[in-house]
């Protein structure tokens, strides 16, 4: 099979098309962007995503390839279901894609439903994404294609987990459930079922135009193509951004007009992410291979910069309580560890704990990792984790009564960057 030549070459790619303030990009205006919706066997589009070494946009980067593979070999196959529950305060993207790209997203969940013999779409997005249930109800009644459906649901943070979306779609509470059995094994009303998060499905729907070998043009060998950054906090310009893999992380910043004052850390993959000192972080690149030597990972894709005028340590304290109380309450160390956490976190940045607090929470961050049905305390305690070590310099100074930082207010809950600017 060949592929089309009309790829942009260069950024934009996901983007291209889109007017900054305007509406949701219509069919006639994203077939003269993208070309049309192009034919391609199932086990070629397969093959094809593999060349391209696409993975997951919701977090856990897997590969896309795999997870096709896995469900398309299986008999009884359920619905595709589009994870657009973008329940990472900070994140942007996935609204941003849905509101405004519809068809490219559902292009992609179009194309992945035929290469694992699916006949069915379901787009899961949250209930206060007025925005985007609009854009693709409209975008669904102008397409003639297989069913495609929308469907609310709760915005907490754990809702977007993949258990608990499948879980809620077959009609439970939105929990996430004790895996094994992965949706993929069995998912929706008890099928093989593919999940993925909206920007995953919208690369697929280029990769699948233009190849693999168009989508390697950007990037770098182990991290090809290009990802939507959420960046947000001390930058001039925050809002949603697409860049190459191995993008210099000052490169990143600069897209987002630059830091508005000096920066003492970033944090990267958003709160399930790691804080980094900004000196450690902008020496960097957007890649893989950079952020694991950091013990860090891309997450959601969310970069929040934080000012020296700010208060890591308050702003931690914020983020953990809020996490804490987004536990599904499911698991013990999970609903007892994370409030312990949160807690003595708070109790650290107010300056009313003992340092050796710090150890304490260190000990039980420990003992909290790995123990709940979902990655949910994991990705919590990382957080933590991160903060104690990049904002240790602060609870002596906090225990002395010395913090004049000015809140950053880190988003907690609901779209974070309405309104900033895309490119
Ligand atoms: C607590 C928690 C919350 C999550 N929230 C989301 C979410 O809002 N959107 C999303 O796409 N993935 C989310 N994920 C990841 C999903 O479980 C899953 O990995 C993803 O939807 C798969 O799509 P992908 O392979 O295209 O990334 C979350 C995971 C956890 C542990
Ligand atoms: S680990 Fe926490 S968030 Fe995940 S299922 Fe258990 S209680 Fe719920």
């Amino acid at each position: 099979m060949t592929f089309a030549d009309g790829g942009h070459h260069g950024l934009p790619r996901l983007l291209a098309g889109l007017e900054p303030g305007g509406g949701a990009v219509s069919l006639a205006a994203h077939t003269r962007v993208h070309g049309p919706l192009p034919q391609v066997p199932a086990h070629q589009l397969i093959e094809e995503v593999e060349r391209s070494g696409l993975r997951g946009r919701g977090g856990a980067d897997f590969p896309t390839a795999r997870k096709l593979r896995a469900v398309a070999g299986r008999r009884r196959v359920g619905p595709v279901i589009v994870n657009g529950s973008e329940t990472e305060p900070a994140s942007a993207k996935d609204r941003l894609l849905l509101a405004r790209l519809p068809h490219l997203v559902l292009d992609g969940a179009v194309l992945a439903a035929a290469a694992i013999g699916s006949r069915r779409v379901i787009v899961k997005v949250g209930e206060n994404a007025e925005d985007a249930v609009a854009a693709l109800e409209a975008a669904i009644a102008a397409r003639d294609q297989l069913a495609i459906e929308v469907v609310t649901g709760p915005e907490g943070y754990v809702a977007g987990e993949e258990s608990a979306v499948v879980h809620y779609l077959n009609g439970g509470p939105e929990l996430p459930t004790f895996i094994p059995p992965r949706p993929f094994e069995r998912g929706y009303r008890g099928r093989p079922t593919l999940i993925q998060n909206p920007e995953t499905l919208a690369q697929l729907a280029l990769v699948a135009r233009f190849g693999s070998r168009w989508y390697r043009e950007l990037g770098t060998v182990a991290d090809p193509g290009s990802a939507l950054v959420t960046i947000t906090g001390a930058v001039r310009a925050p809002g949603v951004y697409e860049l190459a893999f191995g993008t210099a992380m000052s490169d990143l910043l600069e897209a987002a007009g630059g830091p508005s004052e000096p920066l003492q850390a970033l944090l990267v993959g958003g709160y399930f992410g790691t804080w980094m000192e900004a000196s450690q972080a902008t020496s960097l690149r957007l890649a893989r291979e950079d952020l694991r030597s950091v013990g860090c990972t891309l997450g959601s894709g969310v970069l929040i910069a934080l000012g020296e005028s700010s208060c890591g340590l308050h702003e931690s304290a914020r983020v953990i309580t809020y996490l804490a109380g987004q536990s599904a309450g499911q698991c013990g160390p999970c609903v007892y560890g994370l409030r312990a956490i949160a807690d003595a976190v708070g109790a650290l940045a107010d300056g009313v704990a003992h340092p050796s607090e710090r150890d304490r929470v260190l000990r039980w961050t420990s003992e909290v990792r790995g123990r709940g049905a979902c990655h949910h305390p994991d990705g919590a305690v990382r957080f933590v984790e991160s903060a104690l070590a990049v904002f240790d310099d602060d609870i002596d100074g906090h225990r002395r009564g010395r913090c004049n930082a000015i809140p950053a207010g880190l988003p907690l809950g609901g779209p974070a960057v309405a309104g900033g600017r895309l490119r």
